[in-house]
């Protein structure tokens, strides 16, 4: 496992933290690919009863590292082997509790993973956004479907479609929060949470996860189609355009696009 993505264990309670602060925890294909195993790894072992996610008390996550977006783009006809979506398949189908703690901005992927968590526990400093529409390519993570599912329709389309940021009390009001706290206090509330969830019968908490899970019967599909729809449109013109506007600070030009 690189620097960037810590583990700890301690108990049943497996956490993993972003550790790349200086570029906003923004995540690699390594990364991804850390995540995934060590994800993997604790589905199959006993000693692991509960996983928590978290990143530093001032960001959790800048999304999808966008240098990496250009260099490493995933590949439209292997997306199945992609890190982000072996990444994304650790946590859509973790069978045991998954805990986040977010605090800070974010983006992305950074907030799209937050959907396939159990409980989300997030600093008052939280802004979420899903800018995917501004860099030219489209919603990914499953959030097409699971974010109407949770918010409503329109809440939903107000965030994919504008990809403005949102706080941390609309976050909870649309459901994608379990509760806001403090940011000093993030970090131990959701260790203190996975911590009573370790001490609970695994086979429980593992079968009222999958009945709860049971109304997302299409989500694979959807998050393939995205993917690939995702990596169509980041080969496009307008994706390169948007990228290297956002690496060059200024603002896209899309009238072509
Ligand atoms: N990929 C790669 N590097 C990133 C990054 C990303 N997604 N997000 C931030 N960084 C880097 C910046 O390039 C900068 O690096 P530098 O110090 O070498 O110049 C460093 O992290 C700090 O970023 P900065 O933008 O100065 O921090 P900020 O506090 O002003 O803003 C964010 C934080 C997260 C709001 C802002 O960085 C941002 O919007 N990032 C892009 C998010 C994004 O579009 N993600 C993709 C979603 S699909």
């Amino acid at each position: 496992m690189s620097d960037d993505i810590l583990m700890h264990r301690e108990g049943g309670v497996m956490t993993l933290t972003f550790n790349r602060v200086d570029k906003k925890n923004a995540i690699t294909t390594t990364m991804y690919l850390d995540l995934a195993n060590a994800l993997r790894d604790a589905a199959q072992d006993d000693s692991v009863r509960v996983a928590v996610l978290q990143g530093a008390v001032e960001v959790f996550s800048a999304g999808n590292d966008l240098a990496d977006f250009l260099k490493n783009p995933p590949n439209a006809d292997a997306v199945e082997q992609a890190p982000v979506i072996q990444f994304l398949e650790a946590i859509r189908t973790f069978p045991k509790p998954l805990v986040a703690g977010v605090c800070g901005p974010a983006v992305g992927i950074g907030a799209t993973m937050l959907l396939h968590c159990d409980l989300v526990y997030a600093g008052d400093n939280a802004a979420f956004s899903l800018p995917f529409v501004n860099l030219g390519v489209c919603a990914e993570g499953g959030s097409s479907l699971l974010l109407p599912m949770l918010s409503g329709y329109q809440r939903a389309a107000e965030k994919l479609l504008l990809g403005e940021a949102f706080y941390a009390e609309e976050a909870l009001d649309m459901g994608l929060v379990t509760r806001v706290l403090p940011p000093h206090e993030v970090a131990a509330y959701a260790q203190a949470q996975a911590t009573k969830l370790a001490a609970k019968p695994s086979e429980s908490l593992r079968v009222t996860k999958a009945l709860m899970k049971q109304p997302q019967p299409g989500l694979q599909g959807v998050m393939v189609e995205e993917i690939r729809h995702f990596c169509r449109l980041l080969n496009g013109p307008a994706a390169k355009e948007a990228i290297q506007a956002v690496m060059e600070k200024r603002k896209p030009d899309f009238s072509k696009f």
